[in-house]
């Protein structure tokens, strides 16, 4: 037999793409956004890196898109190229198989999306803050081949343009966005062009159309939402310059121009994409305290980790989401301090314990193994917060300075590639840690072993601590209102920590009287809610339906939804109530939240 040559050797196989034949090295995306019949409709046109001569094929990823014409040059001239469409994977959608002449040096295929178009929501006026429609597209893990042909895979990067063309008659209305280089004002006349040089993955391509003005905050941050949002927008993010200041101090220069967050409508089914320069988060943090704008730290943190080092394939995942949490709460603890960055670690570990214990140690590992699967369905708390606890614990072992020093040499030297865990293992072991050191971490039990590795660290926060203090009082009998002198102090983690730590089930009348000290049915704090709504449902405390109902009909955050519906189901009568409240809200969600809360909600 001969050897086997890999067609580009440093690619890691991706289970979830059928992408293959020669690398891409732009993209030029052509496209009429139609409102009217919810479909983006216009031409995609590849580059190769080189004109073609070892590929006869070129195989890009599909799913529900109607292919109309298929040529191998960059005009859309001549005949067209012989092209197929596979078999179609509920998951993976349908490859797209083009025969390329010899030489070929682009490809342009004309197409539409369907409107079932996984990764689009459009959004009628009444599901916006304002009186337009709104269009925004969610690409990761795989959804971005539900709007253009593409080699849909974290391991394949291109530069890209797009021209983006609004039809109908509130075109002048409408401001494009993409993760790009961005306009500042809409255009009268709908038309927008937007530039993103340096190579990315697919699943950071996104758009965005609506009713939406800009406000800077900084020379090069700045926000994006729809006009009757701004203004509390602006003040909720007003440190986002001296987040970005933090992060290039913690890890290097931030490589991608301006950094600006889009707030979308509340059916954005995240709390938060980063998609390269312009961030998409929900509306519901805007808690009005910028209590939890760790979420955009978050998102920035991927501007390195993900977005200029990224997952080779979503098998890695821990590698963008580790890092960047571990990341998140540098930059957050450079900020407001330590006592606020431990609060956060604490939170985050009761979140890998839930979810250890909701999986069963077995399924725990770090390194994925998705291969088969969706992997929306597989990407769990684990690779966030086992992930970033194995930095903590490099950290411990190795101290901060040197610890610092090789991430940033990481972020430089792999910047614009992809990274796979083996080849992150070998890095790490050679150009960080001590043989010594090396063995004493046990790097297999950590990426690949069942729970948590002995000798992992665990936080102390001296805030939760008075948290703690202040439930052990409540549990023996103090009176709530005794208690206001020290809660009136506390923030969203605070109040997220006390939730956490009351007895899962209260009676009626206990909850109650929380509610009347504290007024959580009240709160505008969608965290506080969702950890508030379980404790009134288990209690069949009743005066909180009605803002439960409310909060379901209009956060579209799968994250906080999920559990929510969970817990309703798990009430007497919870089954044909949960089931009601769905009927009227799911028309508000995301299909990447009805992908999941179908399957919940399926059957009676
Ligand atoms: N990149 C993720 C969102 C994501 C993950 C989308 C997997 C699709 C598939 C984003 O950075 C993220 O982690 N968002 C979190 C918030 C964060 C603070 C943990 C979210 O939306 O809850
Ligand atoms: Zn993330």
């Amino acid at each position: 037999m001969s050897p086997i040559s890999a067609p580009t050797p440093s690619l890691t196989l991706d289970p979830h793409s059928f992408a293959q034949g020669p690398a891409l090295a732009h993209l030029m995306l052509a496209l009429a956004v139609d409102f009217a019949n919810q479909t983006l409709a216009g031409s995609a046109t590849w580059r190769l890196a080189t004109p073609s001569a070892e590929f006869t094929e070129l195989v890009l990823d599909t799913r529900d898109l109607v292919i109309e014409q298929v040529w191998a040059n960059a005009a859309g001239t001549g005949p067209e190229a012989p092209h197929t469409l596979g078999t179609p994977d509920a998951t993976l959608g349908q490859a797209l198989r083009i025969a390329l002449p010899a030489g070929t040096a682009a490809v342009r295929i004309a197409y539409r999306t369907s409107p079932q178009a996984a990764a689009l929501q459009w959004l009628a006026p009444a599901q916006t803050a304002g009186r337009y429609p709104f269009l925004f597209t969610q690409s990761q893990a795989i959804l971005a081949r539900t709007w253009l042909p593409c080699p849909d895979s974290p391991g394949r990067r291109f530069s890209y343009e797009a021209g983006v063309e609004i039809l109908g008659e509130e075109r002048g209305q409408l401001l494009a966005l993409m993760s790009a280089e961005n306009p500042q004002a809409t255009a009268a006349d709908g038309h927008y062009h937007f530039r993103q040089l340096q190579p990315v993955p697919a699943y950071l391509l996104a758009l965005a159309v609506g009713r939406l003005d800009f406000a800077p905050l900084s020379t090069r941050t700045g926000i994006y939402a729809e006009p009757a949002t701004l203004p509390r927008a602006t003040h909720e993010f007003g440190e986002l310059d001296h987040m970005v200041q933090a992060a290039e101090q913690l890890y290097g220069n931030y490589r991608w121009g301006r950094y600006d967050l889009l707030v979308l409508p509340s059916s954005f089914p995240f709390g938060g994409m980063e998609n390269p320069c312009l961030t998409f988060v929900t509306p519901n943090i805007l808690a009005g305290d910028r209590s939890l704008t760790s979420l955009v730290a978050h998102e920035l943190a991927h501007s390195w980790s993900g977005n200029l080092v990224t997952n080779a394939t979503w098998n890695d995942f821990w590698l963008n989401e580790g890092f960047t949490v571990y990341f998140e709460r540098r930059i957050m603890e450079q900020l407001y301090g330590r006592p606020y960055a431990d609060m956060l670690q604490v939170l985050g570990e009761a979140d890998l314990h839930h979810t250890l214990q909701e999986l069963g140690p077995a399924s725990a590992a770090t390194r994925l193994h998705l291969a088969g699967r969706n992997p929306d369905d597989g990407l769990n708390d684990i690779a966030y917060e086992k992930g970033c606890l194995l930095l903590l614990t490099l950290e411990h072992l190795v101290g901060r300075p040197r610890l610092d020093a090789f991430i940033t040499e990481y972020f430089a030297r792999f910047a614009f590639q992809s990274m796979d865990t083996d080849r992150f293992a070998s890095y790490l072991t050679q150009a960080l840690l001590t043989p010594a050191e090396a063995a004493h971490l046990n790097l297999p039990a950590w990426l690949d072993g069942p729970g948590l590795p002995p000798g992992a660290p665990t936080a102390t926060s001296a805030r939760l601590a008075g948290v703690d203090a202040v439930l052990a009082r409540l549990a023996t009998g103090t009176p709530p209102a005794e208690l206001h002198y020290i809660t009136k102090e506390w923030s969203s983690q605070e109040w997220e920590h006390f939730l956490r730590g009351l007895p899962p089930t209260l009676p009626a009348e206990a909850v109650a009287r929380l509610d009347a000290a504290f007024h959580f049915t009240a709160s505008g704090n969608a965290e506080l809610l969702a950890a508030w709504f379980p404790l009134a449902l288990r209690a069949g405390y009743a005066p909180a339906d009605a803002a439960l109902e409310n909060f379901l009909r209009h956060v579209g955050r799968r994250k906080l939804l999920v559990p929510l519906y969970r817990a309703l189901l798990g009430t007497p009568g919870g089954r044909a109530r949960a089931q009601r409240i769905y009927q009227l809200a799911r028309p508000n969600y995301h299909s990447v939240a009805t992908g999941t809360l179908d399957a919940l909600l399926a059957g009676g």
